[in-house]
């Protein structure tokens, strides 16, 4: 039998379909560091992870490893230049959290926007002697402006939403999507600067790479509207939290909601201290069902890769296919 580590605790019942085609170390305790993930890999043939960082030398430590499998659409944990050099492949979960990630970002950029994080700890503080006119005013939803930077599969099924509060869609994205998608969303591709300018309520859903890093920036938060929200779902680095903690702090924009941190599970401290923020511990994609769905994708991949399974050698998400076939290097 061939040998896997699942590198992090999952559904039980998803290594129970593991083990029907493979020899299963599973570690069920915290996140490996790097020397004993190194140790346990040292003789696998594949791998099921979930963020953990592997570049050149933790595949240089597992000679025999042969794919990794990646339980998240997200892949900026793996080095694929060390992957694209080694011959091995490593695969993702998309499509299966597109909509509930979609559903979460609506969710905080709503709690952002009408102060719930904010009015809920003061209430919950006993704070709450009387009405008032101007208690907690926010901004609305319902026909504003809605700027999607990142417009993938998880951005075209959060601007899909905006129908319903009759917002105005503008994105950006590297390069602009199918005009039949534009008319289907009703969104209009602007520049960053100009999406930055005019949207009452900016969300980030694109993936972070070398050229996303900090795509939010002092520059950025100064070019947004006082009365503006941002939310960022997509991955702490895309966003200068320090800067947005400052913007926050001086009321540059109204407020923000914030998923992914840069560093996380580590929150920059500034952000602790600013109110209108609205902080989660990256849980976008967790509904039952949907962690659900990516776990048995993961696994999926995972089993066909290594030649098992009903899809024996055909990995439903490859994210480098070419190196299917190649010997290891
Ligand atoms: C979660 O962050 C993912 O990339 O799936």
């Amino acid at each position: 039998m061939q040998k896997i580590l699942v590198a992090r605790p999952i559904f039980p019942d998803v290594i129970d379909r593991l083990k029907q085609y493979f020899d299963v170390d599973w570690n069920q305790g915290d996140v490996l560091p790097a020397d004993a993930l190194k140790q346990r890999l040292a003789d696998k043939d594949g791998a099921l992870s979930a963020g953990d960082p592997i570049d050149g030398s933790v595949l240089a430590a597992a000679p025999r490893l042969r794919v990794v499998s990646n339980m998240a659409v997200g892949y900026n944990n793996f080095d694929m230049a060390a992957f694209n050099a080694s011959n091995v492949l490593g695969t993702n979960t998309p499509d299966v959290l597109n909509e509930s990630t979609a559903d979460f970002g609506w969710a905080l950029m709503m709690a952002a926007a009408r102060r719930i994080a904010e009015s809920e700890h003061w209430l919950r503080a006993g704070k709450w002697g009387k009405w008032s006119y101007d208690g907690f005013l926010g901004g609305d939803l319902y026909g504003s402006t809605l700027g999607v930077i990142g417009m993938g599969r998880i951005g075209q099924a959060l601007a899909r939403r905006a129908r319903g509060f009759n917002m105005q869609v503008i994105y950006h994205n590297r390069s602009r999507v199918a005009p039949e998608i534009e008319a289907d969303l009703n969104a209009h591709y602007v520049s960053k600067e100009e999406l930055l300018r005019r949207a009452d309520h900016v969300v980030l859903v694109l993936p972070y790479t070398k050229d996303s890093h900090h795509t939010i920036g002092a520059a950025e938060l100064a070019l947004m509207k006082p009365s503006a929200t941002l939310t960022n779902i997509a991955r702490g680095g895309i966003v200068d939290d320090a800067a947005l903690a400052e913007a926050l702090r001086t009321k540059q924009i109204a407020a923000a909601g914030l998923d992914v941190f840069e560093g996380e599970p580590s929150v920059n401290p500034a952000l602790l201290t600013v109110p209108n923020v609205v902080l989660t511990p990256h849980i976008a994609s967790a509904t039952e069902a949907t962690r659900r769905a990516m776990a048995n994708l993961a696994a999926d991949n995972l089993i066909a890769a290594l030649g098992e399974g009903p899809r024996a050698g055909n990995p439903p998400n490859p994210i480098n296919a070419d190196v299917m076939g190649r010997a290891r290097q």
